[in-house]
């Protein structure tokens, strides 16, 4: 199987640093809209405007040392973690829409710390627990192949649309009653039931190299995540942040869905593979796990209505939906 991870080359980078912003003082809405921005998030601040912002999402380091292309994190104390969740975030809330949604990502290391943190400014209102299916075991210890994402809103006032992140799954033991099937359908290619999400999330596959999404961004999160969030947590046309941007995730999957983004990131190359992946996303809106609006089991989606789909759509011109086999 062909390597999809996205590259750069010389010539891309000069192309898609021209696109990106800086700020100097404080900024209107629209000059920022649809923008990212390569810059500290500690310089601009103060910078950006009041109250417009519907979505935040939070993919800050976690408490780990790990190096972000010459940023190293240093991994420090719960208590140091909070501290400097401390210097950033109560600060970020004026962006806020009074109906905004917050949605913050860490481990266990972190979690704690957020959610100290996070209770004290915001109203939370559940931790999402996600399985992060990669990484080596380990002998002296539990695997860690979790991660969690702590749920906040601003006020008693939200978005949230359980109907659009549904989850489809195979149903094993197809229970009836009297003849009849208790509450899944007979489909082209098995039998499947309609779920509503609950908080512990098994259906992610973090990005590789035979995924068409992937980057060398080394905390890339999948596409699929942020499509659960964008969709439940906010509604076309709203307008999402990431002041964490990394490779794009967040900017993209709010392009392929109809938001607008301001995503800011201090690392260069990491804004060029975002503005590479926002430019791939003018033709190609599929993605990986979500179809026919909702979100598949992992490795579920039938590959024959895919097959047949990627015949369809080559016929027409349009570039073949990726593989969902993950
Ligand atoms: C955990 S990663 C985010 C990954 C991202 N969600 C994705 O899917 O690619 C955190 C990112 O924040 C960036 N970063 C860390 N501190 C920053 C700061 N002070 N200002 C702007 N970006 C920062 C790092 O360079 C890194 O790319």
């Amino acid at each position: 199987m062909r390597n999809k991870t996205l590259t750069l080359t010389e010539d891309e980078i000069a192309l898609y640093e021209g696109k990106l912003k800086r700020l100097s003082g404080p900024t209107l809405a629209a000059e920022i809209i649809n923008k990212s921005i390569n810059q500290d998030l500690f310089e601009l601040l103060d910078y950006l405007p009041d109250s417009f912002v519907d979505l935040l999402f939070l993919d800050p380091p976690y408490n780990l040392t790990k190096a972000f292309r010459g940023h190293t994190f240093k991994q420090r104390s719960l208590e140091e973690y909070a501290v400097w969740l401390e210097t950033w975030l109560p600060r970020l809330l004026r962006t806020l829409k009074e109906t905004a949604s917050v949605y913050v990502c860490g481990d266990w290391r972190s979690s704690a710390a957020l959610h100290q943190v996070l209770e004290k400014y915001l109203i939370v209102r559940n931790r999402v627990t996600w399985e992060r299916e990669k990484g080596r075991g380990s002998r002296v210890n539990w695997k860690n192949c979790s991660e969690d994402l702590w749920f906040c809103t601003a006020s008693e006032r939200y978005t949230f649309n359980a109907e659009a992140v549904k989850l489809k799954r195979r149903v094993i033991a197809p229970y009836q009653v009297a003849g009849e099937r208790k509450g899944w359908a007979e489909e082209e290619e098995g039998r499947y039931r309609l779920t509503y999400p609950s908080n512990l999330w098994t259906d992610l596959t973090i990005p590789f190299w035979s995924m068409a999404e992937n980057t060398d961004h080394p905390t890339q999160k999948p596409e699929k995540l942020l499509a659960k969030i964008v969709l439940a947590s906010s509604a076309r046309g709203d307008l999402i942040l990431d002041p964490f941007l990394g490779s794009g995730t967040t900017s993209v999957v709010a392009k392929k869905l109809g938001r607008s983004y301001v995503g800011v990131e201090r690392d260069l190359h990491y804004c060029c593979l975002a503005e590479k992946r926002l430019a791939l996303a003018e033709e190609v809106k599929t993605i990986q796990g979500y179809a026919e609006e909702v979100f598949w089991e992992r490795n579920s989606f039938p590959s024959l209505r895919h097959a047949r789909r990627s015949a369809e759509s080559q016929t027409l011109g349009k570039a073949p939906q990726e593989a969902m086999d993950e």
